[in-house]
């Protein structure tokens, strides 16, 4: 009996240094502790669940639409999992506009010489407009693919400004990214005039959502695993300076988009929460999950909820819109504010939320 507890014992202890081994060995990341702001730890309620009141546009129609952005006339578009960007015209019909071969397509923008300019986290940055559908404006960034631009923004001098959340890892492993917890993430600025891309800011913390201000004279671009976004100058005295916009986020911020008033609409991410906070506090747990995708599946299913914020341009939260359970919209990734209405984006839903604000 004794002999036989002994050999078990052994061999459950085996067991567990070869599956210690073997998370640490094979884990694809170097984590560290990821430090999580009183406002993300405590509770991230919105305390009112307003956005159950989003009227659903084009369900069933829409694969994931991360972003959605409005052109000049009014047209509403959006880039869904499938290679399509849609477009809902004004009589509130959805049309299938341009297709391209990809299921990586992410942030979009209003290009002013008509078309978008929409980010592939494979292709790079490209060029879709009504004559030639999609063409290609930026695929290497010194010498090398660029991959995973998530978001931009083109300022009136013609520059483009987009996101590269992680230089590390690509858009399917973007939770080892956060998992990591170390600032991959850059800013960069690509000129077309000079075919010249340069990086603005670098070790960023998944560089997400970009937005200009009204005057355009500085740029905010979202760090979503350091709930905060930062401010960069790009005219007047404090030109080229950087600054912390807001912090202390009650979620991850994600896309960010400049309000008619000014202001900013911010679309937050639940990364973390109260029943699943202590993924980001231990290192064992970081490895395990690294190595086992299901299990952050798991985990993050085990959260839904969604959540926008209005931000006045002195970092201030002003307005606070939730779907604290994701009951009827979750894991909204942007929010854009056209004629009194909010519409939002979400990559876990199949439709865009149309929301009042006349009456919330
Ligand atoms: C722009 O630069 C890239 C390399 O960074 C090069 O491959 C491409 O041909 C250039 N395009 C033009 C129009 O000069
Ligand atoms: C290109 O590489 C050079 C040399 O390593 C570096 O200084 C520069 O920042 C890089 N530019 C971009 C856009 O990555």
């Amino acid at each position: 009996m004794a002999s036989n507890l002994i050999k078990t014992s052994s061999l459950v202890l085996a067991a567990l240094v070869a599956l210690t081994v073997q998370v640490f060995y094979f884990s694809p990341i170097d984590p560290v502790i990821l430090e999580i702001p009183s406002a993300a730890s405590s509770t991230s309620s919105t305390k009112n669940n307003q956005l159950q009141n989003v009227i659903k546009l084009g369900e069933g129609f829409l694969k994931q639409p991360e972003d959605v952005c409005v052109d000049k006339d009014g047209i509403l578009y959006t880039a869904t999992r499938d290679g399509w960007i849609k477009r809902m015209v004004r009589n509130g019909n959805w049309e299938n506009w341009k297709h391209i071969d990809s299921s990586s397509l992410l942030g979009i923008t209003t290009s002013k010489d008509g078309g978008l300019i929409v980010c592939d986290a494979t292709k790079g940055l490209l060029k879709v407009t009504e004559e030639e559908g999609f063409s290609v404006i930026l695929s290497q960034v010194n010498g090398s693919q660029l991959m995973f631009a998530d978001d931009v923004i083109e300022a009136s001098d013609g520059n483009i400004y987009f996101s590269v959340p992680s230089t590390k890892f690509g858009m399917h492993n973007w939770y080892l990214d956060v998992l990591e917890a170390r600032s991959h993430g850059q800013l960069l600025r690509y000129n077309p005039l000079s075919n010249e891309t340069v990086i603005v800011l670098d070790h960023l913390a998944f560089a997400n959502g970009v937005a200009l201000s009204k005057d355009e004279d500085y740029l905010l671009v979202c760090e979503t695993w350091k709930f905060r976004c930062l401010k960069y100058w790009l005219k007047g005295i404090n030109k080229g300076k950087t600054e912390i916009f807001i912090e202390n986020l009650p979620a991850g911020p994600d896309n960010i988009n400049l309000a008619p008033d000014g202001s900013f609409w911010i679309a937050l991410i639940q990364i973390t929460s109260e029943k699943t906070g202590f993924v980001h506090t231990s290192k064992v747990f970081k490895h395990l999950i690294a190595l086992f995708p299901r299990l952050f599946n798991l985990i993050s299913s085990a959260t839904k909820s969604a959540m926008v914020v209005k931000v006045d341009i002195e970092g201030n939260i002003i307005k606070k819109f939730g779907d604290d359970n994701g009951k009827i919209i979750d894991f909204v990734t942007s929010a854009i504010e056209f004629e009194d209405h909010l519409y939002l984006g979400s990559i876990k839903c199949d439709f865009v939320g149309k929301f009042p604000l006349q009456s919330a």
